[in-house]
């Protein structure tokens, strides 16, 4: 038993009123609690969580896993793979609201904090500040991240081999006369993808993140929210070849993106099949 869900990412933003703004009046996320600036998209007691700092990127990613007995199994198997797993201090674990943490680092230098325990504020129900039917999040986590890897073989042996991520599909972006590049997509859970790995050198590891919402009408409203907040439009709306998902991607105020998008494809794992696609998307997605 490995990873079931991205539970929460904690991002380092450089305009942290840029971002609240953009948090809330733009995709519509829930303020958790006065104090901070962490966000909520269901009942789970925070996903998001910003800090002011220069990086404007992805500074940790926090992974769930079922209980105690996958915890420390999931440690082991991290340190037999010469990962060093350090244990969270008492004021980690208050701050994160778990019942228990560690933490590594992915082979690029990323934070990656795997927990069990998340806190729910279910007496305080998810409502986004700009109204429509929320997010798809609960059991499938917060959504996807897309990462870059100067490391693709030693980054994939992370993810998949220790931390227990099924390969979904492969898609090939081709790059003109520069080749191709084969763009892998994960699952842990029904979400068809919950991580994918890009394999080149960047300053960012973050590219975007994605949220999905649970009907169209609000990848609509959030488009037009998009348009009136003066925001970039980073994709037009398009759906994807592998996961289906309906969606469009806007500039954040860091730079990199944000995917929203409805309708993505769930993995059954007892039929699912590993395949290709020559293209990301079926129609649309131009970038602006
Ligand atoms: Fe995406």
């Amino acid at each position: 038993m490995g990873i079931v869900a991205l539970g929460y990412i904690g991002l380092e933003v450089s305009d942290l009123g840029a971002w609240s703004r953009f948090s809330e009046d733009v995709l519509g996320l829930m303020r958790a609690g006065e104090a901070g600036h962490r966000y909520r998209i269901d009942s789970q007691a925070w996903r998001i969580s910003l800090q002011q700092g220069d990086g404007d990127d992805l500074s940790y990613a926090g992974f769930e896993v079922a209980d105690a007995a996958a915890h420390q199994a999931l440690r082991e198997r991290l340190a037999q793979a010469g990962f060093v797993p350090s244990s969270a201090d008492a004021q980690l674990i208050a701050e994160r609201g778990v019942t228990d943490l560690f933490y590594c680092q992915d082979p690029d230098g990323l934070r990656v904090e795997v927990y069990y325990g998340p806190t729910l504020a279910t007496e305080a129900p998810f409502t986004s500040p700009v109204g429509g039917a929320g997010f798809v999040a609960g059991e499938q986590g917060l959504g996807h991240i897309v990462l870059t890897t100067s490391r693709m073989e030693a980054t994939r042996a992370f993810y998949q081999d220790v931390l227990g991520f099924r390969l979904s599909d492969i898609i090939r972006m081709r790059l003109g006369d520069a080749g191709a590049m084969d763009l892998e997509f994960f699952h842990c859970n029904p979400r068809h993808h919950t991580l994918a790995l890009v394999p080149m050198g960047a300053p960012k590891r973050l590219l975007h993140f994605m949220l999905q919402a649970r009907v169209l009408d609000d990848v609509g409203f959030a488009l037009d929210r998009v348009a009136a907040s003066g925001a970039p439009l980073a994709q037009t709306l398009g759906r994807h070849t592998n996961d289906q998902m309906v969606s469009f991607y806007v500039k954040t105020p860091s730079g990199f993106e944000v995917e929203y998008g409805w309708g993505g494809q769930e993995v059954n794992e007892d039929l699912w099949r590993v395949v290709r696609h020559d293209k990301p998307s079926i129609w649309g997605h131009k970038r602006v």
